[in-house]
């Protein structure tokens, strides 16, 4: 590893790499990936485990506070995060504001930064408390603002959180239920989602974290911050491949139609690629999509429904991991080409998947947010950059050019 800070106060020297692909950014204790063996780990715990036997609540506090909690530490870090997710009613007039037909991602990027017009305790970003109340507020708040954005979208009256559930059942009420009715959380959607938040809530310096950082950086209030990462989650090489890849599923349709899309990816001359497949740090199987893929057995196993884009789903991996472009390429299924199925299946139209994405990344967000601005040696994210464009030349006036 060079120290490219030394390097540049030595020589003035500094590197080119374009889409950082062989930069680090910073230093973190959050999340280790070893991408050639398929390795995920939050605080040295691993994925797998923390997807089979943790909660999305556990992962939050260990991502915030470096230790998994003690019973009674959880019990108190959920209630506070329960206290937390009202929205003020003027921000609930901001809904009314969008087409019927905005895209959720564009909704939570406006109500997401328009916290901080609520918030201004969250401009005091040097103060830890200050940081860690705006940490619980972004948390806490992100599920009723994203099943707001998809009641408004149906043209359905919001549900206003019930803090009796848990976390994720909460946010499943919000989004599925109907204002003054019971409404009964289905233990194993509940638990499905719950494990998708966790395989969501971080992932090292991806595109939308370093972008909340680079942000960050400037001293920008935390809800601009997350702002700033949703808004570079929605593409579809992010997050939005979630979308793309149920969207590409259900195009392909049947078994018989795969071998057309695997020539379709490997022509250099066409444009398509498959989505959920592929990954910058990954060169083996993202060991979240291996959880992914057991979850959407279980949810269709407890609602009883099955889906075509399953089987298709399956046959692309099995074609694809034989294939010989794939393997040179080292490209294998990620995290989104499974999740798809399961949120389709819970009842989530396509267009609410990076929501749901953007809301679990948060904790990540918030937590990597954390880190960069307790670290004393922090300094404003400013890359170089080779310039191209013409030398110096003498302005001419407008009436002789
Ligand atoms: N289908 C077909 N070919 C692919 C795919 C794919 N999904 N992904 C990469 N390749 C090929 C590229 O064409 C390239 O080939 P080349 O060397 O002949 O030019 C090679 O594999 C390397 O690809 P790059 O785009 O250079 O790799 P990079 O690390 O920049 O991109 C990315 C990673 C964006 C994830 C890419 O694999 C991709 O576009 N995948 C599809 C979108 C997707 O699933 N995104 C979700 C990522 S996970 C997440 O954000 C949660």
């Amino acid at each position: 590893v060079i120290d490219i800070r030394k390097l540049y106060a030595e020589t003035g020297c500094f590197t080119y790499d374009p889409g950082f692909t062989s930069t680090a950014s910073c230093d973190s204790a959050l999340t280790y990936i070893d991408g050639d063996e398929g390795v995920l780990l939050h605080r040295g715990y691993p994925i797998g485990e923390l997807a089979e036997d943790s909660s999305f609540m556990e992962v939050s506090y260990l991502m915030l506070n470096g230790e998994l909690p003690s019973k009674d530490e959880l019990d108190t870090f959920t209630y506070t995060i329960s206290r937390h997710t009202m929205l003020h009613e003027q921000l609930m007039q901001f809904y009314r504001g969008f087409r019927r037909d905005a895209h959720p991602m564009a909704i939570m990027c406006g109500v997401v930064g328009a916290l901080s017009a609520f918030y201004h305790d969250s401009t005091d970003i040097a103060d830890p408390e200050h940081r860690r109340i705006s940490s619980h507020r972004l948390i806490a708040k992100m599920p009723t603002i994203a099943a707001a954005a998809y009641k408004y979208s149906v043209g359905q009256p919001f549900v206003y959180p019930d803090n009796s559930l848990s976390y994720t059942g909460n946010f499943l009420k919000m989004t599925f239920g109907v204002p003054a009715e019971p409404y009964e959380v289905n233990p194993v959607v509940e638990r499905a989602l719950d494990r998708i938040f966790i395989l969501h809530a971080d992932h090292e310096q991806n595109a939308s974290t370093s972008t909340v950082r680079l942000a960050g950086s400037s001293g920008a209030n935390p809800f601009a911050c997350i702002a700033a990462g949703i808004a570079c989650l929605w593409g579809p090489a992010h997050g939005g491949a979630n979308e793309a890849a149920l969207n590409m599923l259900r195009e392909i349709g049947t078994p018989d139609k795969i071998p057309h899309y695997i020539a379709r990816a490997k022509d250099k001359n066409d444009p398509f690629r498959l989505m959920g497949f592929g990954h910058r740090v990954y060169k083996n199987y993202d060991p979240r999509a291996t959880v992914m893929q057991k979850t959407v057995r279980e949810v269709f196993e407890a609602l009883k429904v099955s889906d075509p884009v399953f089987e298709v789903a399956l046959q692309l991996e099995e074609m694809a991991l034989n294939d010989p472009y794939f393997i040179e390429k080292k490209l294998f299924p990620n995290v989104d080409f499974y999740s798809g199925v399961i949120l389709s299946a819970i009842g989530f139209p396509t267009t609410m998947f990076t929501a749901l994405f953007a809301l679990a990344r948060t904790v990540g967000w918030v937590a990597q947010w954390n880190e960069m601005i307790s670290d004393p040696g922090q300094k404003i994210g400013r890359p170089r950059q080779l310039y191209t464009g013409p030398t110096q030349r003498p302005y001419v006036p407008v009436d002789k050019r």
